[in-house]
């Protein structure tokens, strides 16, 4: 059983998917282990450390790699050097990327996006979504702190007071909760809304108060799933209004909301930015699903008015060490599922969920059933 740790061949991306502590639960696994050279370098692991974990180090790792351990979903260079039948594990980002995916299947991996794993508790060391969601979120309050030119905690001192920032935190899933823990560790007064009624209580136990029209809709506004659905426009009227209302008076203002497969929900109007005072910050975590924030900025910081709206891609990147920890911890949960621990050899139960859940393409087609293509459908 050969594993290989892929180097990121993708711009603007930090992250590894493999650390030394991976690397020798890997080895006691049963597993060759080969890194590419200089993989976890952006993310502060030397080649050495690989190296005296157990691992080969070289140019070539995923060539005759049984699993390819990946952040990002390989590129067509990238398949080339795999061998047909590889295991690949990575985010693959599989919505409205049909032709990347028809790219795996022809290449004849079995590709599993770590995006799809089933939100079930024996899942959860494996959630990816989870982990690095966490980890942007709390970046975020960083990243906001940073552009905001004042402090935010309140501070009494001899030549006066200066005011807590009034922080909004909208969307309130695993971003939005460690935002806003984050923002009250850093002293912020902070406020949050979602359409999911059952956040209310998560916000209010972190010490934030919630913010929402609850009227029937926002009862009934949770999938089986526990993800948000979209909401009726006159529920978005309603809860823009508020908004408006409300985004008026804060410092800073967060967006996570997200809706699985679906563009990201628009939250934050230009009229909204625009009543903000000079110096606010806004910070848009869903910038790379089309954004909540009118205005930002794939990539930048944008200004508006005076006011900044944050735009940076790839934030769980923007902390590389820890989130290539954790999601390397991911991997490796899941790779467990899939190994023979007796036989130290792969084996994989095509009726398990997870792997269902997961498994994109295999014998060269897309298998998954939200990805098969309409004609094989
Ligand atoms: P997400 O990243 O898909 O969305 C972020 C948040 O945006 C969600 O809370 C969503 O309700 C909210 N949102 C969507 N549209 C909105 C709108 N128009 N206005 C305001 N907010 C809006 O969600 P995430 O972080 O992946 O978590 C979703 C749920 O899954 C949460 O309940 C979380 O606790 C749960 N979860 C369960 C796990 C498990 O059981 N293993 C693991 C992780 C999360």
């Amino acid at each position: 059983m050969r594993i290989a740790i892929a180097r990121e061949t993708e711009a603007g991306e930090p992250r590894v998917a493999g650390t030394p502590e991976t690397v020798k639960k890997m080895i006691a696994l049963g597993a060759q282990v080969a890194v590419e050279k200089g993989a976890g370098i952006a993310s502060g692991i030397p080649d050495a450390e690989f190296t005296t974990a157990g691992a080969t180090v070289t140019t070539d790792a995923t060539k005759d790699a049984d699993v390819v351990l990946k952040v990002r979903r390989p590129s067509a260079d990238d398949l080339k050097g795999y061998k047909k039948g590889a295991l690949v594990a990575a985010i693959m980002d599989p919505y409205g990327n049909d032709a990347a995916l028809k790219m795996l299947a022809d290449a004849g991996v079995v590709a599993f996006a770590m995006e799809l794993m089933p939100r079930i508790t024996r899942a959860q060391s494996m959630d990816v979504l989870s982990s690095q969601a966490n980890l942007a979120g709390y970046r975020a309050v960083i990243d906001a702190a940073e552009q905001y030119g004042r402090a935010l905690p309140m501070m009494m001192t001899a030549a006066g007071t200066v005011p807590a920032a009034k922080i909004f935190v909208m969307g309130v899933g695993v971003a939005g909760l460690q935002a806003i823990a984050t923002a009250r560790r850093l002293g912020g007064i902070v406020t949050a809304t979602d359409v999911r009624p059952a956040v209310k209580e998560q916000v209010q136990s972190l010490g934030a108060k919630f913010i929402a029209v609850e009227d029937d809709e926002f009862r009934q506004a949770e999938t089986a799933g526990g993800y948000a659905k979209e909401m009726s426009k006159d529920y978005q009227a309603k809860q823009a209004a508020l908004v408006a209302e409300h985004i008026k008076k804060q410092d800073i203002v967060i967006t996570t909301a997200l809706i699985p497969g679906r563009p990201a929900p628009k939250l934050v109007s230009a009229e909204m930015v625009k009543s903000m005072r000079p110096g606010s910050v806004l910070v848009d975590l869903a910038v790379e699903r089309g954004g909540n924030v009118d205005g930002a900025k794939l990539g930048q910081v944008a200004e508006v008015n005076d006011v900044k709206i944050v735009g940076y891609a790839n934030v769980p990147g923007r902390l590389a060490a820890s989130a290539s920890a954790l999601y390397s911890k991911n991997l490796l949960t899941f790779l467990e599922t899939m190994i023979d621990k007796k036989e130290k050899q792969l084996a994989i139960n095509w009726d398990d969920e997870l792997i269902k859940g997961t498994a994109l393409t295999r014998d060269g087609a897309v298998i998954h059933p939200n990805f098969k293509p309409k004609t094989a459908a």
